[in-house]
């Protein structure tokens, strides 16, 4: 099997931010914010080869660091300039309203039922603007609204970045149908722990959508020494 995504990123362990409830953010001047640096530059040099305004940050399975990754690579881009959109995807379990400290208010759930306009529902901070999941009754009728297109393409419209925290890809049938809507989705992997069959099954479930991976949670000692830079976590 070819597989198409390069090892586009990789994050260590993220050393909490002590201020407001930004909890998993990297402390700007760390090793993990200049590796989102990274991997933001990377993703901003394959653009120029493809389109990559709307990016679908998925994982194999829960708990790989799609939503930090998400997050993480939002605001690294909105503090490089850009006008960003992070959009929680991951209906299922939301978790960015409490991460970034924000009120409730209507989300994607709100706006893909056509019961919010989506200029009410994006939290506004700075030039990152956030959609977060909303109040979420039907996760499946959220993510196969009808509607939910034509709000990722006002996104794109909108912004010179779009995130989507998407549902894992091995998971749901609906991750695969957002990355097919993104322009490219980037793949989380839990560094020495994701297998490697899983990976590449996930790299084989999303097909052409497949840009990049980007090992999560690596060991700060192992990253210093260059082990993982090059490293393609599906070669056997
Ligand atoms: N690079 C990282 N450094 C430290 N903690 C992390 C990192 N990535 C993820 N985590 C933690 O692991 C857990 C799962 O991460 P999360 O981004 O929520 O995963 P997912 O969205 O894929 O389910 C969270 O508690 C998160 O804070
Ligand atoms: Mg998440």
């Amino acid at each position: 099997m070819s597989v198409p995504a390069e090892t586009l990123g990789v994050s260590p362990a993220v050393q909490p931010a002590s201020v407001g409830g930004l909890a998993t953010l990297a402390p700007r001047d760390s090793a993990a914010a200049e590796q989102y640096r990274v991997l933001q530059q990377r993703l901003e040099r394959l653009a120029a080869r493809r389109p990559m305004r709307v990016i679908a940050v998925t994982s194999s399975t829960r708990g790989e660091g799609r939503s930090t990754t998400a997050l993480n690579l939002a605001l690294t881009a909105a503090e490089d300039g850009r006008e960003v959109a992070l959009v929680e995807c991951d209906v299922r379990k939301p978790c960015l309203a409490q991460r970034l400290d924000l009120a409730p208010r209507a989300g994607l759930a709100e706006v893909a039922l056509g019961n919010a306009e989506l200029s009410q529902a994006l939290c506004r901070l700075g030039r990152l603007s956030v959609l977060c999941a909303g109040d979420v009754k039907d996760p499946a009728a959220v993510l196969r609204s009808p509607r939910l297109p034509g709000v990722i393409d006002e996104l794109r419209a909108g912004f010179g970045l779009v995130v989507l925290d998407a549902p894992p890809a091995l998971a749901f049938a609906d991750a695969e149908r957002l990355a097919s809507a993104a322009d490219g989705a980037l793949l989380v992997v839990r560094a020495q722990q994701t297998p490697r069959e899983v990976v590449r099954l996930a790299l084989e479930t999303l097909g052409d959508s497949a840009v990049g991976i980007v090992l999560n949670q690596v060991d700060a000692g192992t990253l210093v020494h260059g082990k993982y830079l090059y490293a393609d976590p599906t070669a056997a």
